[in-house]
């Protein structure tokens, strides 16, 4: 077989009966989608399609030439992605792939490196950028093979949750971005686009450079268990964070500024409150009883406003100071970092000057290119037409302003930008498949 060249005559077809629905499937598994693999066995790709789709039928409005390509990913604290198939999950329910085969899309799996792994001589061969340049690489052999690949490869919509969220909002994000090209070429991916139609992204841990500050921005008064220095470390960290949102200079929908004063306080605080609101007032349309939560300011039988204060309360911090770069090295996201010989580093100045461990600070580059913020007004970057971001409001993995700021960003750059903060909805992954599919059949 030629390199990077798809043999559509090397399948398998199988039925699988689960939850009582059954699904015939074809399935094109283990292809190599680079020619310089790194770590050959996991760089591959997998591609299933709904059998009926060969014997001339359709799923509702899509058929062979024109059903999207969902590529959810398997990424989680920035591991290796495994390639899956369609099955069961860890509850014995059918899995994501089997229930968007089921509602009629080609489905791609890349396998894809992660932190933390090595290779025969003992060399870090998973850190930044190596987990988006793979994802890229397996993007741009579906389109180099595009004649043959079934569905429509200008219809890419990928899906991940925590790094797998934040994977998908960076491939949404850096379309065909010359930062990459070199860590591309190297590993011999093919010299085609990379940019895809839209990303869903389940609570993306992004910016991460900028966590560390609104962690604390949101989570200062919740210090009951910090030692005095931690209590300082979160107070220093808070009063950055308004410097760094006023940097920015981001908008809302009308135009006016998002910003923060020195105690934390302005527009930029109102924006991410109407996100929760927006999702309380969801809640009770489908029936829900809110009484009992008393942050929630009502008006109308609506909730018109909240507590912020008492709604981080009922969040509750989840994470030390700082929370993301750790001063001994401790996060996933210090082996993100890393370099071929070390397994971590620092990417904050902040805890590199307070190293617990003398520990080096990670390349600006490196950061860069591990942060979808830092691509959306470069005109370099191809972005995703559509991207629906959801995050939990009680999961507090990272802080609401996080996923509010990049959703304002994606607006200013014309990006069709969904954000929604599900009601009682923790750090979590795809429980809302039928919303997800049908936000994708009205997109495509
Ligand atoms: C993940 C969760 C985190 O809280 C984090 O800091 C990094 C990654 C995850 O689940 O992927």
């Amino acid at each position: 077989m030629c390199e990077l060249v798809f043999d559509d005559s090397e399948y398998v077809t199988e039925t699988l009966i689960i939850d009582g629905e059954e699904l015939k499937f074809r399935a094109f598994e283990n292809i190599p989608y680079v020619t310089n693999p790194v770590a050959a066995e996991l760089q591959r790709i997998n591609i299933f399609v709904p059998e009926v789709y060969y014997e001339g039928g359709s799923i509702g409005k899509y058929s062979l030439g024109n059903a999207p390509i969902f590529m959810p990913n398997t990424v989680g604290g920035y591991m290796p992605g495994r390639l899956v198939r369609p099955g069961v999950d860890w509850q014995d329910k059918a899995n994501t792939i089997f229930k968007a085969l089921l509602h009629g899309y080609v489905v791609a799996v890349a396998g894809v490196r992660g932190r933390g792994m090595t290779n025969k001589a003992g060399k870090y061969i998973g850190v930044a950028p190596a987990v988006v340049c793979d994802m890229k690489a397996a993007v741009r052999f579906l389109r180099h093979n595009a004649d043959k690949v079934p569905g429509d490869t200008e219809k890419i919509i990928t899906n991940g949750t925590s790094a797998g969220g934040a994977l998908s909002s960076i491939m949404g994000a850096t379309g065909n971005h010359p930062d990459y090209e070199p860590y591309l070429k190297a590993i011999g991916a093919a010299d085609e686009r990379d940019d895809i139609f839209a990303a869903s992204c389940y609570c993306p841990i992004i910016n991460i450079e900028n966590s560390d500050t609104a962690y604390e921005w949101e989570f200062r008064h919740e210090i009951d268990r910090l030692t005095e220095e931690r209590i300082a470390f979160s107070a220093e960290l808070a009063k950055m964070f308004p410097v760094y949102v006023n940097s920015l200079a981001l908008k809302n929908e009308l135009g006016q500024p998002l910003t923060l004063d020195d105690n934390g306080d302005g527009p930029l605080k109102e924006y991410v409150k109407a996100f929760i609101i927006n999702s309380a007032n969801k809640e009770l349309k489908k029936g829900a009883d809110l009484s009992g939560v008393d942050w929630l300011v009502w008006e109308n039988g609506r909730v018109a406003d909240i507590d912020f204060d008492g709604c981080v309360r009922y969040r509750t911090r989840r994470k030390p100071v700082p929370a993301f770069d750790d001063l001994v090295l401790r996060t996933s996201l210090n082996m993100l970092f890393g370099t071929a010989d070390k397994e971590a580093r620092h990417f904050t100045e902040f805890s590199y000057k307070h190293s617990g461990c003398g520990a080096a600070m990670a390349e600006e580059k490196q950061i860069k290119m591990a942060n979808p913020m830092c691509y959306i007004r470069d005109d370099k970057a191809v972005k995703a037409k559509h991207y629906r971001i959801c995050h939990g409001a009680i999961d507090r993995d990272t802080s609401l302003a996080i996923p509010a700021m990049f959703n304002a960003l994606l607006c200013e750059a014309g990006v069709d930008s969904k954000l929604l903060f599900p009601w009682d909805m923790w750090h979590a992954d795809d429980y809302d498949l039928e919303e997800l599919f049908e936000w994708i059949d009205s997109i495509v």
